[in-house]
Parts: C-alpha cells; structure tokens; sequence
C-alpha cells in the first residue's frame, strides 16, 4: 500500500500591520499571534495560554480587539492589524503607554501590551469611559502582578491624556 504524504503548502499574503505592508510567507494553520512574532519579528505581542484565556495576545483587527491565539493569521488578508508596536509615534510614546509608565499600571509588563490594545479600542470609541467600562473592557486580561487598580488608574489618565491631545 503506498502511503499517503499529506503536503502542507506555505500561502503568501500581504499583512497590513500598523499601517505598513507585510509580505509574509507562512503556514495556512498558523494564528495570527505565530506570525506576527515568528514571521514578521513583531514579539510585542505576548504569548500566554494560547487557549483565549488571558488575553496577552489581544490586537485590533479593524479596530476590535481580537485574541491573537485564536485568529488564523490567513483570515487577516486586507485587514488592519494593530499591535502595541505601532502605538508610539516616534519616540513620543501613546498617552496610554505615558500613563501606564507613570502610574506604576506597568509591573513584569507581561499583560500590558494586551491590556493597552484592548484599552485603546474601548478609548477610540469611548473618550471617557466611567471605572465599570473600563473594568468589564479589560476583563479578559489577566495580569498576576499589579491588583488591577494601578491599570484602572492609568487607562483613567490615558483617556485624560488622549482628550487633552484631541482637543
Ligand atoms: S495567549 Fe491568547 S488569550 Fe492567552
Ligand atoms: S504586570 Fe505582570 S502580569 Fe500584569
């Protein structure tokens, strides 16, 4: 009997992250979280449960935020993909990430990238979100250093920061 190799063929496609064009060539079953921190060097984006359970991963896929481990990087073609490396303008850093380094919302760091994304799509939408918003937007992110308040405190001076800058 012969035996039957199954071939599994890379696909190429052009990833828009953060405003640039990627061409990335890759596995069809990769997520979308294998891809941007094996193939396009993009390891801002945090590898936790890879179950969509801590939301380390989160990401804005056309401005929502996603859970990275369990989005197929192939469903991406001619959507916006943002991460935490493309919040900082320069060397200006995002309101939001100014905030975090300043109210201590930042401890190991391992939950913020996840945490500032998901922050950044409930601020786009919503300017000045009350504490409960904020808490139920970030639900999904689990962080083990910081209790939470000092999180709740600088997404509350991010949106300050961001109105201030908007006005
Ligand atoms: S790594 Fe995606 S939710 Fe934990
Ligand atoms: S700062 Fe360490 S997990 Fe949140």
């Amino acid at each position: 009997m012969n035996a039957v190799v199954s071939v599994q063929r890379n696909v190429r496609m052009t990833l828009r992250v953060n405003g640039e064009d990627f061409d990335a060539l890759f596995a069809p079953y990769k997520t979308l979280l294998e891809v941007l921190r094996e193939d396009l060097d993009l390891t801002g984006t945090k590898h936790g449960c890879e179950l969509g359970e801590c939301g380390a991963c989160a990401v804005l896929l056309d401005g929502e935020p996603v859970l990275a481990c369990l989005v197929l990087a192939v469903e991406c073609e001619g959507r916006s993909i943002e991460t935490v490396e493309g919040l900082a303008r320069g060397s200006e850093l995002h309101p939001l990430q100014s905030a975090f380094a300043d109210l201590g919302g930042t401890q190991c760091g391992y939950c913020t990238p996840g945490i500032l994304m998901t922050a950044k799509a409930l601020l786009d939408r919503e300017p000045d979100p009350g504490r409960e918003r904020i808490r139920e937007a970030i639900s999904g992110n689990l962080c083990r250093c910081t209790g939470y308040q000092q999180i709740y405190e600088s997404i509350e001076e991010g949106a300050r920061r961001m109105r201030e800058q908007s006005q």
